[in-house]
């Protein structure tokens, strides 16, 4: 795991959006994760900012999100192919066929969770990974006590992520119980995962995930197995890190040639 602590979103967005320009230009059919929330905002208006300006090319590339609600129906404006669509897809060139999502409004769910894998695996497995973190160590919806070999599949919330995703619906009993998320073995898979911490309420829990010990309570602990996994926060998430002087020693120190 490499921990970068940085002043604020501004520069996390900058320097998350470095990795994806580097990807798409040493491979321009890249596979892209996404992830909803707010932590990756940072990201995509850095990203629609190049696109806009410098041409940034997503032409051939292909993105797969990470999660869906169970129960909204297509086009329900907080379903996760929506919010994806207009956060981010929506101002590149990406083509809107190669943006995938998982289907949470599938008559056979089980059959859509398969083919959503196979789909993943047919285009080469994703080559960066960008990914949040939810106040109970959640990554893409997988709750605590997620099974680190899971692969695509429906969940059920625990209340507290319910309680925190209801800031996008009209009221708490809008929030759906059950999701389709990627699992923590499909995840463990991407080539590069870059996990976006920022603000105070996530110190705990990012404490818990980078230093902590690897236990399926805390799922995004799981990262320390990935042999490339980059947390990017700003000083409020990290500000609970007991490493957090040799994490910024480290990245300083860190030759140039080596990238994220
Ligand atoms: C949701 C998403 C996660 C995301 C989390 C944190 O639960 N399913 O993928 O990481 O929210 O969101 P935020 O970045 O807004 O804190």
């Amino acid at each position: 795991m490499e921990v970068v602590i940085l002043q604020g979103s501004k520069q996390i967005g900058q320097l998350a959006a470095d990795a994806v320009e580097a990807l798409l230009r040493r491979k321009p059919d890249a596979v892209l994760g996404l992830a909803t929330g707010s932590s990756p905002l940072p990201v995509y208006d850095e990203l629609a900012a190049r696109h806009e300006r410098d041409g940034l090319d997503f032409s051939a590339a292909h993105a797969f999100a990470l999660d869906e609600y169970v129960g909204l129906e297509h086009g329900h404006p907080e379903s996760y192919r929506e919010v994806i669509r207009r956060e981010f897809t929506d101002r590149v060139n990406i083509l809107p066929e190669n943006v995938h999502t998982p289907d949470g409004a599938a008559e056979d769910l089980p059959a859509a969770c398969r083919a959503y894998e196979d789909q993943m695996r047919s285009l080469g497995g994703v080559d960066l990974q960008l990914l949040g973190v939810g106040t109970d160590g959640h990554i893409g919806f997988n709750e605590p006590g997620s099974s680190f070999a899971s692969r695509t599949r429906i969940k059920s919330l625990i209340e507290q992520t319910r309680r925190d995703n209801a800031r996008f619906f009209p009221s708490l009993a809008e929030v759906p119980h059950h999701v389709v998320t990627q699992g923590l073995g499909t995840i463990l898979e991407a080539r590069h995962v870059v996990l976006i911490a920022t603000g105070a309420q996530k110190a705990p829990t990012v404490r818990d995930f980078v230093e902590g010990p690897v236990s399926a309570i805390c799922a995004a602990s799981i990262l320390q197995f990935h042999p490339h996994a980059t947390i990017l926060l700003d000083e409020a998430a990290a500000s609970s890190l007991k490493l957090a002087d040799f994490y910024r020693h480290t990245y300083d120190n860190k030759p140039a040639w080596q990238g994220l």
